[in-house]
């Protein structure tokens, strides 16, 4: 059984402290069908903020377990993007294809309306911006709503971007200029992020080499830019010879055999959770692979739906969005001068400043 306020499930980075997480909600409508778990991990920077997963899970169990991993993961990812914001998530049980109601949707609104502004919700997978419109309509916690609405809208927009910075940073500290003219990059996945993270690299004059089980989203990516080289799979595209592998798929991308048969120096990709299991971070550093660790990297969506909080503006999020640059170089930094794998460097330094930022809360400022 797991321990809801801390972790039994072995994870990768970084959910393998053994830290509690503050508040876990569970939230039930049986009329509309709303099963709900909103997992606060902590508060310490500010109000958690993470994205709302509807899922078919196949236990209560592995809800929660993936509820209480991701939020965790939020807090990390929040916390070395720099922003003012905790680490949190939600999971509806449900398939989205055939549960999702508005009347469930409004129902989870104002559950996460009851938490006073504890948790600031978002989109994920299974759930969209019109959805998150719904929400709102029950909470003022809501980011990533439609443009439309004041939203922040599609935040895959600064998740391809920011992974375009930290890919630069990582090309920067190996080959000592950012410049990716003339450099091959192998994009695995071409949906929302993969497809405009390839814009990013034409436009910087890369060759790109991608693979996506979509033909739909191959022949996308080919009709605006003929010039991009198709593989069979991932395992064509990381046997091939390629300076960057970057996984913008499913989680998961980086096991053993992925890691013994690539053939990039650099690993940066906008997938959450590529580290396979725990050790395999190592495996790369032994091999001489510079890997970018993922929530660094890919922290422009939460960096774009964050600053609809205070009233969304594209060019401040960008702004900060190409801040990416300047921590992922940071972190390889780090990781040189500590002997360690640059996602433990990540884990580090995002645990120094929850702690040493959240601590100058205790300064009593008066009634
Ligand atoms: N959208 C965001 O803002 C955002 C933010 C942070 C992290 N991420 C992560 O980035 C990844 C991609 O997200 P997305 O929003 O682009 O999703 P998406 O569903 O739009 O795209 C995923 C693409 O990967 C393809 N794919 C699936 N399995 C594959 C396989 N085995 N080999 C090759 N291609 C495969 C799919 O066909 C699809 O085109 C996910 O891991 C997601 O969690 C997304």
């Amino acid at each position: 059984m797991t321990d809801v306020f801390g972790l039994s499930h072995k994870d990768s980075s970084p959910a393998n402290s053994q830290a509690r997480h503050e508040q876990v909600v569970f939230c039930s409508d049986e009329r509309s069908g709303l099963y709900a778990i909103i997992a606060i991990y902590n508060t310490a920077l500010g109000p958690a903020l993470g994205g709302t997963r509807f899922y078919p899970y196949e236990s209560e169990q592995a809800a929660l377990t993936d509820v209480l991993n991701l939020s965790r993961a939020m807090a990390y990812k929040n916390a070395l993007a720099g922003l003012d914001l905790g680490g949190g998530k939600a999971v509806i049980i449900g398939d989205p294809a055939t549960d999702k109601n508005e009347a469930m949707l409004r129902a989870y609104g104002r559950f996460v309306q009851s938490l006073g502004g504890r948790y600031f919700t978002a989109c994920d997978v299974g759930t969209y911006s019109e959805d998150m419109d719904l929400v709102a309509r029950e909470s003022s916690y809501v980011t990533g709503r439609t443009q439309a609405n004041g939203g922040a809208g599609d935040s895959s927009i600064l998740t391809a971007f920011g992974v375009f910075q930290g890919m630069r940073a990582a090309v920067e500290h190996t080959h000592g200029t950012p410049e990716l003219r003339g450099r091959r990059v192998g994009v695995e996945g071409v949906g929302k992020v993969g497809h405009r993270l390839v814009d990013h690299l034409v436009e910087a004059g890369a060759e790109v080499v991608v693979c996506d089980v979509s033909e739909r989203a191959v022949e996308r990516v080919r009709a605006r830019h003929p010039q991009v080289e198709v593989v069979a799979d991932q395992v064509a595209l990381t046997g091939a010879d390629i300076d960057v592998y970057a996984p913008c798929a499913l989680g998961g991308a980086l096991d053993d055999a992925t890691v013994a048969r690539l053939r990039a120096r650099i690993v940066c990709g906008g997938a959450n959770n590529q580290l396979a299991h725990p050790g395999v971070e190592k495996e790369l550093a032994d091999r001489g692979i510079l890997y970018a660790p993922d929530y660094v990297v890919n922290s422009g969506g939460v960096i774009q739906v964050a600053d609809e909080i205070h009233g969304f503006d594209m060019g401040r999020a960008k702004a900060k969005a190409t801040q990416i640059y300047d921590t992922t170089l940071k972190i390889f930094a780090t990781a040189a001068e500590d002997g360690v794998p640059p996602a433990v460097a990540a884990d580090r330094l995002a645990e120094r400043r929850m702690s040493e930022v959240g601590r100058i809360r205790g300064i009593w400022l008066g009634r």
